[in-house]
């Protein structure tokens, strides 16, 4: 790709992925400020005028200061709409931005892509269902769950086939985890190339998950002593299947059929998936069917030719499972800029596959000195945790950086330490410290530093 074009490129990205920008404090304190200042005799009169085209039932032309206080808005003058108008609620017509969006030139066909989580508009920990990126190997496959069937066999006692039914009487566990794919950020091993936080880091999302326990299904089978290897396959087109050693089946894997409250939904691996906290989104198998015992890994496609991790030398590494600690900067990012100077708040997304998050530092020099920033909330085990510095910002530029630290005191490398031990040739697993150029007026960029 010629420089030129992946400049204009750039600025494509830019254009799309930038959020309609909201009023301006300043804005707003102006229009505060003339509606305090008009003399009283003209604001009654324009109360007036209103109250009197009501009583007429005559349409009221209402600019934006006239829905500001003192005045009272339209829509407290009027009725809404009532109960089950909508049975199944959706987000404020105010909020149709906030959406998955995907790359348009990273895959050839839909079916087999990745959409991302818009990071820069949620709050909190948990991504709500609509939201919660998507990825596929052959599209998402419309499952009746009277018809679907989870068995579980090879080297076990009791080979079992399980109907949603049954799967539902074991005692069921919920846990807030995130799961990430191990692309995430893959775009931008040999430099920076994506507009947005969206897209440098929405192959990201967490929720609370509820299902059963894998421990609880193997004793139900039991698992023969040679038995060291899960495989995972879905009832997808592709029949997307993965490896996954008995330890982990063991720990915290859970086969689950719900998500935030309710059942997961399709894109999620309705009505059932498998859900490997801290590993690799790709192991956490949707639309699960099959689970064999066996004494060795298979090596599927998705981890021989896919979801391993090419080094220097041309070797791969496989199975790397972990999703290592990564933190990023969600606010202020190139979706969200800044207006004026002025006080803010710096908050960002921190999470680690190990394990708790311990601390969170973050840089305005580009990583040459470090303060340490506030866990906000919960902080969970194999979830996302969120951080917040507050900021007087005096204006001018900042190279704002975040670094994580896990309860195992794995610290978050930098790029460089990163490409030092692992090359640029791969996709998956790059966790390195992030930089946001915050310019003089206020936007963010993308930027890359070693
Ligand atoms: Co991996």
């Amino acid at each position: 790709m010629s420089g030129s074009d992946q400049a204009s490129r750039r600025q494509v990205r830019v254009a799309g992925a930038r959020d309609k920008a909201p009023p301006s404090l300043q804005a707003l304190a102006a229009e505060a400020e003339s509606l305090k200042a008009s003399d009283r005799r003209g604001f009654l009169k324009g109360l007036l005028a209103i109250g009197g085209a009501a009583a007429t039932g005559q349409a009221v032309a209402v600019t934006a200061a006239g829905s500001l206080p003192p005045l009272v808005p339209p829509w407290t003058r009027s009725l809404g709409r009532g109960v089950v108008s909508k049975p199944y609620g959706e987000p404020s017509a105010y909020e149709k931005d906030v959406l998955r969006r995907t790359v348009p030139w990273l895959t050839a066909e839909s079916i087999s892509s990745i959409s991302m989580t818009p990071l820069q508009n949620l709050k909190g920990l948990i991504t709500p269902n609509g939201l919660v990126f998507e990825r596929y190997h052959a599209g998402v496959p419309e499952i009746d769950p009277e018809q679907h069937r989870l068995m579980i066999h090879g080297l076990v006692e009791r080979p079992l086939i399980f109907t949603m039914q049954a799967l539902q009487r074991f005692p069921s566990v919920s846990d807030i985890k995130f799961i990430e794919c191990p692309a995430n950020g893959g775009m931008e091993w040999k430099g920076p190339q994506m507009a947005g936080l969206q897209f440098t880091h929405g192959m990201l999302s967490c929720c609370e998950w509820t299902g059963v326990r894998l421990s609880t299904l193997l004793a139900e089978v039991g698992v023969k002593p040679e038995g060291k290897w899960l495989l995972a396959e879905g009832a997808d087109g592709a029949a997307m299947a993965r490896s996954i050693p008995i330890e982990k089946a063991l720990d915290d894997t859970l086969v689950v059929y719900a998500q935030n409250g309710e059942a997961l939904r399709p894109e999620q691996g309705y009505p059932v998936r498998l859900l490997n906290p801290g590993w690799e989104g790709n192991t956490s198998v949707k639309w699960l069917r099959r689970i064999e015992v066996g004494n060795q890994p298979w090596q599927m496609r998705e981890e021989t030719s896919k979801y391993t991790d090419l080094m220097a030398d041309g070797r791969a590494r496989k199975f790397t499972f972990v999703q290592e600690c990564n933190s990023v900067i969600t606010s202020p990012c190139p979706e969200r800029p800044w207006q004026e100077a002025g006080w803010y708040e710096i908050e960002g997304l921190a999470w680690s596959g190990r394990g708790r998050v311990k601390a969170v530092d973050i840089s305005f020099d580009g990583g040459v000195s470090w303060l340490n920033a506030a866990l906000k909330g919960m902080v969970m085990s194999k979830s996302l945790t969120r951080f917040g510095y507050r900021f007087k910002w005096p204006g001018g530029p900042l190279l704002l950086q975040s670094r994580a630290l896990d309860e195992t005191g794995y610290v978050q490398p930098t790029l460089r330490q990163l490409r030092e031990q692992r090359g640029v040739n791969s996709i998956y697993h790059k966790n390195a410290i992030h930089t946001w150029r915050v310019e003089a007026d206020g936007s963010v960029r993308n930027v890359q530093m070693l």
